[in-house]
């Protein structure tokens, strides 16, 4: 099944679940402003991720360098939810995940960023949220120095971090642990990238406040890396 398609169906199911609630005609409810357009409630259920994969981790990390130039091919979801399950997916029933977070604190979210769309994703049960439907990767760009890369990958993930909860626990080495977790999921990301036949570059040149409000992130995160991925070219 096609993704729109998936993200249609639940949707829709969300939508019979809910009794319709939400919908913006509800007879219950006239008075109430329908949904801001910054703001969508669309989920969709990322296809499950392999953990079986043909290359080494050993030839991942031999192979991985930064590359900077790429095909326009869209990549399929079920690789990029693969990408983003390598970055912060649940790896054990008790919630933890693929890279080791402080306290198992996950200060930590990921966006991606297409020609299509914005999604956040929600490890809880491997979806996605839609957060745009247009294309910001021309102002991710200009916000990274005009670094091309940024600007031509079918895929840009972003890694934004929320400092703040850790803070209670770690006080003034939040930030550099926050920091150091950016490190472990975007080593992830870019190691299952070279296993799936992909490149990335990591991007920190960049004006971090313009990034996290060209993608209307909630106030206390804030982006922290961006990683163009694709097809080398
Ligand atoms: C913290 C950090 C920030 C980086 N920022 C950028 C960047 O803004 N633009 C870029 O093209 N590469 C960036 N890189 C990638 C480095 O240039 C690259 O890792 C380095 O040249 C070594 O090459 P390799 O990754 O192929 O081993 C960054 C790497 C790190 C670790």
């Amino acid at each position: 099944m096609k993704r729109r398609e998936v993200l249609v169906g639940l949707a829709a199911a969300a939508a019979v679940a809910q009794g319709c609630a939400g919908q913006r005609s509800d007879p219950v409810r006239p008075s109430e402003p329908p949904p801001s357009p910054a703001r969508f409630t669309d989920q969709i259920a990322l296809p499950k991720p392999s953990v079986a994969g043909t290359v080494s981790l050993e030839d991942a990390i031999q192979r991985r360098r930064s590359v900077r130039t790429f095909r326009p091919d869209p990549l399929p979801v079920g690789t990029i939810g693969q990408l983003l399950w390598a970055g912060q997916g649940v790896t054990a029933p008790d919630g933890r995940r693929a890279a080791p977070s402080a306290g198992a604190s996950y200060p930590l979210e990921l966006y991606t960023v297409t020609a299509a769309e914005v999604m956040h994703y929600l490890p809880d049960g491997h979806r996605a949220e839609t957060r745009a439907t247009s294309d910001l990767r021309p102002q991710l760009k200009a916000a990274a120095l005009d670094q091309a890369s940024v600007g031509a990958a079918p895929l840009v993930i972003v890694v934004a971090a929320e400092p703040g909860r850790l803070s209670q626990r770690y006080g003034d080495r939040a930030g550099a642990y926050t920091d150091i977790e950016v490190g472990h999921a975007a080593q992830n990301i870019a190691l299952q990238a070279v296993a799936n036949g992909l490149a990335s570059v990591p991007i920190a040149a960049l004006d971090a406040p313009r990034t996290s409000m060209i993608l209307g992130l909630p106030s206390g995160q804030t982006v922290v890396y961006l990683l163009p991925v694709g097809f080398a070219a």
